[in-house]
């Protein structure tokens, strides 16, 4: 594997805002991916963050007892904090300064795991579709597979140039508002292009590029673990609403309510 990335070159940043995604050929070593691994498939298997709402599936119903076809872990650091003290979070924080200036900081991170042979397919979205339409946003994610991540397990693809777009419309995935992911309505998507990577590799995508990874049709798990680097939001000059949010929220509050009865 070759030495981690703490920096990026200005060919790199010129493609990153350029195309809105950057592909990094090693974030992290192959000592802390194993070790990473570990820490990560226990945090599942205990269902770390279940009773907070912070461990959900991200594509299904969520019903207790139904196998999650994509679960989903909020703030894995805050159940395992150790996780803050990686090369991968030192190196993404170093990237996130010299992208987006000093004051970028660490800001959320999540981790999504694609169960081997049927994890579901992550639809085409941006990210800012699933935030706070009232704020303004200087921000990109960082994605890391904890093996390699191949079409048949579940690599990104993005759209390049998309993070130029406005948000554009969304809903829940299969129009049932009881799924907490989303979907963007219509895209053409003739242009993606798919970025495998090699275990310690990573993307980096700009909060409003649309990007998707398919299902998960390989014997393995793949497992991708996400940090969020944002500059301190902003409250928008001009409102917006995104009535997939104020959907969503109608559909979670509905479901707790009527899990109240039983
Ligand atoms: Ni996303």
């Amino acid at each position: 594997m070759t030495k981690s990335c703490s920096s990026l070159s200005a060919e790199q940043i010129a493609s990153f805002r350029r195309d809105g995604y950057l592909a990094i050929e090693a974030i992290t070593s192959a000592k802390e991916l194993a070790w990473m691994r570990e820490v990560y498939d226990r945090l599942f298997a205990e269902r770390a963050g279940r009773d907070e709402g912070n461990q959900f599936d991200l594509a299904g119903t969520d019903e207790e007892g139904v196998p999650a076809s994509l679960p989903q872990i909020l703030s894995p650091s805050k159940y395992a904090p150790e996780l803050k003290e990686t090369q991968y979070w030192t190196n993404t924080l170093a990237i996130g300064r010299q992208v987006l200036g000093a004051s970028a900081k660490i800001d959320f991170d999540h981790a999504i795991l694609k169960p081997a042979g049927y994890g579901a397919p992550t639809p085409w979205h941006q990210d800012e579709a699933y935030w706070d339409p009232g704020l303004e946003y200087q921000s990109f994610s960082m994605w890391m597979p904890l093996q390699e991540a191949t079409r048949e397990n579940g690599c990104m693809q993005f759209l390049p140039g998309s993070h130029r777009f406005e948000v554009v419309p969304h809903h829940p995935i299969g129009h049932d508002p009881r799924v907490h992911g989303l979907e963007v309505d219509e895209a053409d998507t003739s242009t993606a292009v798919a970025c495998p990577l090699q275990a310690g590799g990573a993307t980096m995508h700009h909060h409003r590029t649309l990007h998707h990874a398919s299902g998960n049709r390989s014997a393995g798990d793949r497992r991708a673990y996400i940090l969020v680097v944002a500059l301190p939001t902003r409250k928008r000059e001009t409102p917006r609403v995104f009535p997939w949010v104020t959907q969503r929220h109608v559909g979670r509050a509905q479901q707790a309510k009527e899990g109240a009865g039983d």
